[in-house]
């Protein structure tokens, strides 16, 4: 039987505990998990600053983990369904601050949505960060 690869996408800047248990429930999906690593300047686009860390930092720190079998930068939001077909993505998992917006991939793979832990995230460590003067 063929391996069910499971694929997730996210900038992961400011890794906290939240990433780590997105990918580890997104993992528990399939045989292999592949993440889609957001491009610095993708990021610059979307939220008008860089990450904190470097977008070669980000990947590093992702594919360190043991429930990660692969990582590639995601370059063009547009590009999902692409980069899910060039993966062999089987399983796309994404939090549920995303519920809905990508069911336009569900021709290709199925979608699953998953709760996002609680009172984190990286814009909140920033800020809390900066906030220490
Ligand atoms: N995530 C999660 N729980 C959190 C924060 C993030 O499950 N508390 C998940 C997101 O749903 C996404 C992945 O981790 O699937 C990467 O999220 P990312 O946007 O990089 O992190 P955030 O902390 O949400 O970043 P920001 O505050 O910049 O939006």
């Amino acid at each position: 039987m063929s391996e069910r690869t499971v694929i997730t996408f996210g900038t992961f800047d400011v890794f906290h505990v939240g990433h780590v248990r997105m990918l580890q429930r997104a993992a528990e999906h399939g045989d292999r998990l592949v993440v889609g690593v957001s491009a610095d300047a993708l990021n610059v686009a979307k939220k008008g600053r860089p990450p904190v860390f470097t977008e070669d930092e980000r990947m590093e720190i992702v594919a360190s983990l043991k429930c990660v079998d692969a990582v590639f930068l995601e370059e063009s939001l547009e590009k999902k369904r692409d980069y899910i077909l060039e993966q062999g993505g089987k399983v796309l998992v994404m939090g549920d601050d995303w519920a809905g917006r990508f069911d336009w991939v569900s021709d290709v793979c199925e979608v699953i949505y998953l709760p996002r832990t609680p009172s984190v995230s990286t814009t909140g460590l920033i800020e809390h960060i900066s906030s220490l003067g």
